[in-house]
């Protein structure tokens, strides 16, 4: 979705919505969606507000969308939550992914230095915005000759459009290969879709990388395919996952809006791990948007009267 412009009213509007208690974390969501297609410094810094709170989905879904508008002013605040070792790492990996998607020469230092990060998520999404930030230097950002289906700026190019389906297949599954290459076989059988990709995809949930598992699930849920809900339900309901693996599953869920999911997502409101309660909360609001048809899951900062 383009960045558009918006009148200070309505800038002002969502960022008193974001900092009220009494605003609940789906109407948050909403909020933030809306600050991240608005253009601007006002907007910006209402989304860095967001960061204060005390829900670290909520934060990490803040840094996701800094990195989505890819606005070298938010470089130095993504810098310091991911030299924060006291933050949640799913809000530092999202903090390390943003800074590649923004890739400028100043997002270097600090991915270097996080590079071999204690937690492996973070290590890796660190070498994984390097390699995306190198990549860049000597190619277009996607293949001219591809169609470009979903709009979101990915952590690696998809592997090249030619590619055949059970090359990609290979690569994504190999537990032994780059995982800038893993991450790019990912996205091209995103963007292939249909039902070998689907498996393949479905297939890499034996992963022995978290990393790796959440994005896939992240992807299942834009191709919107209902096909993925069986395993998604798998992977949420799976207590011994990685929390950051169930959260993209749950919202995934949410994204495709199967009401088959309502009963699942519900009962993990109750969930031990916050992330994921949290998770299936957002999910299931994203059910409700896609089943009534709406255009845009966001807040269209309308004062209430
Ligand atoms: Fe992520
Ligand atoms: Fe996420």
């Amino acid at each position: 979705m383009a960045a558009h412009e918006a009148s200070p009213g309505v800038v002002a509007s969502l960022c008193r919505k974001l900092k009220e208690p009494t605003t609940s974390l789906q109407q948050k969501y909403r909020v933030l969606f809306s600050l991240r297609n608005i253009k601007g410094d006002a907007s910006h810094a209402a989304m860095l507000q967001g960061l204060e709170d005390e829900s670290a989905l909520f934060r990490h879904e803040v840094a996701f969308c800094l990195g989505q508008r890819q606005d070298p002013a938010a470089i130095q605040t993504l810098e310091s939550i991911l030299r924060d070792t006291a933050e949640h790492p799913m809000v530092r990996h999202e903090a390390g992914e943003a800074l590649g998607a923004i890739g400028s020469p100043a997002c270097i230092p600090p991915l270097r230095d996080h590079a071999a990060d204690g937690c492996l998520e973070v290590a890796q999404t660190c070498q994984l915005a390097l390699q995306r930030i190198e990549f860049l230097e000597g190619h277009e950002p996607c293949d001219p000759g591809a169609p470009q289906r979903y709009l979101s700026v990915d952590p690696t190019p998809p592997a090249p459009a030619a590619t055949p389906t059970p090359a990609l297949a290979a690569t994504l599954l190999d537990d032994g290969a780059r995982i800038f290459d893993r991450y790019r076989a990912l996205f091209a059988l995103r963007d292939r879709g249909g039902e070998e990709a689907l498996e393949a995809l479905a297939g890499a949930f034996a992963s022995s990388s978290a990393l790796l598992k959440h994005e896939v699930a992240y992807v299942l849920g834009q191709m919107q395919d209902a096909r993925a809900v069986a395993c998604l339900k798998r992977v949420l309901g799976d207590a011994g996952e990685a929390a950051m693996v169930r959260h993209e599953a749950a919202e995934a869920l949410g994204a495709i809006a199967d009401r088959a999911c309502l009963a699942l997502l519900q009962q993990y409101t109750e969930d031990a791990e916050p992330i994921v309660a949290d998770s299936c909360i957002v999910a299931l609001d994203m059910l409700e948007f896609e089943q009534s048809g709406g255009f845009q899951y966001a807040d269209d900062g309308a004062v209430a009267t």
